[in-house]
């Protein structure tokens, strides 16, 4: 006697389904509110083109052909059980895995189909970049050191509904080194009620990571928690002096002289049961969190952005990182003088052509930077990572724009801050395009 076909196809279908315990948990996303619909309708289409037998495809037909329903429990169960032997919302998610609708590999999140040449055609044609989000089949976003999340919270409030109704994926992933238990960092914690409200947001997939150095993602990444690529990965005020001085060119001694010069003498101590920085500063005694003089230099961001983003922006660059972060952009060593720190005085000579033509700048000009000066090449990929495919090398497209907000696009508190600060010097934003 043959099989009967459609037990035969249960079979394989409830099989698949407990397979990959990570798709099975994916799986879930796809039938949450306002994802539903898109993949009602995916799966209608994977139905029509998939060879199936003849008893099963006209069920599966049957059932899928019908109006487009709301919500799971509006299709008809009694069907979806004869099929996959499952109640409603699983039985879907068990067909949403069978006809591949959520990929074997990095199953969890998705990553955007573009590639970097496409990124900047799109890029270059926007005024803001983070409108890149509406033109992917992926809009994920991860900010590092993200500080209290009014950045988030402003991209949510403009591309959230949009997302929403056109049923796209809309992932946002932050993360800031300080502990959230900790009684130092004051404002630049994450703010409990923001991330409540986005983590319960519909439609978003929203994780902040709090006590998570950037530089140390291999955990997160053990446990699936980030994605290996985002649509945008985006830092904003990166913190100084973290990212003022490039280790690459500058010693340790002249580093910490400095730091000692414009900061003041320092040392390790302990503020309650924690650990913390002691800055002795115009005769007051501040503290901070214990790795706040830990220097990293600009070149280890670059790589960590253009690692995680297909396209990475950089918000409200106060000078001193912003020259120290220029200088790893361009070709020639000249920009890059050994043991040489960079003044107000010695920039003008450093960056010559270059310094002229971002010093011309006003409040809300760009310029393309290829333009004035070429772009480095090869310099992207870490000594320990210089053969792995699809890592980035270098950016194929640098923007730098003057100033700390512009019209319509999203920032960060620090931003809003400096827009107000007027005695300070406007900060830079800066836009860039892996390749
Ligand atoms: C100047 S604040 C800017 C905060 C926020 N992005 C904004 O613009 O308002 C710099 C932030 O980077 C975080 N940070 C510094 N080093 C970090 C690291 N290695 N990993 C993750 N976050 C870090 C700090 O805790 C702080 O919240």
């Amino acid at each position: 006697m043959s099989p009967d076909p459609l037990a035969e196809f249960r079979r394989v279908v409830s099989i698949r389904a407990r397979q990959f315990p990570e798709q099975w948990e994916a799986s879930k996303k796809l039938i949450e509110g306002a994802a539903f619909p898109s993949t009602f309708a995916r799966l209608c289409e994977a139905i029509q083109r998939t060879d199936l037998l003849v008893s099963v495809k006209e069920t599966l037909v049957c059932l899928f052909e019908r109006s487009v329903p709301r919500r799971v429990q509006d299709l008809d169960g009694e069907c979806l059980k004869s099929v996959t032997g499952l109640p409603p919302a699983k039985a879907l998610r068990a067909l949403a895995i069978f006809f591949e609708l959520v990929p074997a590999a990095a199953a969890k999140w998705p990553v955007a189909h573009v590639s970097s040449e496409e990124v900047e055609t799109i890029v270059r044609s926007l005024d803001n970049p983070f409108d890149l989000l509406r033109r992917t089949d992926v809009a994920s976003v991860l900010e590092i050191g993200a500080g209290d999340l009014s950045f988030a919270e402003e991209l949510v409030d403009l591309y959230g509904s949009d997302l929403t109704q056109h049923h796209r994926p809309f992932v946002i992933h932050c993360l800031d080194r300080l502990d959230p238990r900790s009684q130092l960092g004051g404002p630049l914690h994450a703010n409990p009620e923001r991330q409540q409200k986005l983590q319960r947001m519909e439609g978003l997939s929203f994780s902040f990571f709090g006590n998570q150095d950037m530089f140390e993602l291999g955990d997160l990444d053990r446990r699936e928690l980030l994605a290996p690529r985002y649509t945008i990965a985006t830092c904003w005020a990166p913190a100084t002096p973290t990212f003022a001085y490039e280790p690459t060119r500058l010693s340790e001694a002249l580093i910490r002289n400095e730091l000692e010069r414009t900061k003041g003498v320092f040392h390790q101590t302990r503020f309650g049961k924690e650990h913390a920085l002691e800055v002795r500063h115009a005769g007051r005694a501040l503290l901070f969190p214990p790795w706040k003089f830990e220097i990293v230099g600009p070149l280890a961001l670059l790589r960590l952005l253009a690692r995680r983003g297909l396209l990475c922006v950089l918000g409200s660059v106060d000078g001193q990182v912003f020259w120290e972060l220029l200088a790893q952009l361009l070709e020639e060593p000249r920009y890059r003088p050994p043991d040489q720190t960079f003044s107000p005085v010695n920039l003008p000579m450093i960056f010559g052509e270059v310094y002229t033509a971002l010093a011309g700048l006003s409040i809300g000009e760009s310029i393309d930077l290829a333009e004035v000066a070429a772009l480095r090449r090869h310099y992207l990929r870490s000594d320990a990572s210089p053969s792995m495919d699809g890592v980035a090398d270098h950016f194929r497209y640098v923007r730098i724009s003057r100033g700390a907000t512009f019209p319509g696009i999203p920032v960060s508190s620090t931003a809003r801050k400096f827009a107000s600060m007027t005695e300070e010097a406007p900060p830079w934003f800066i836009t860039l395009v892996p390749a």
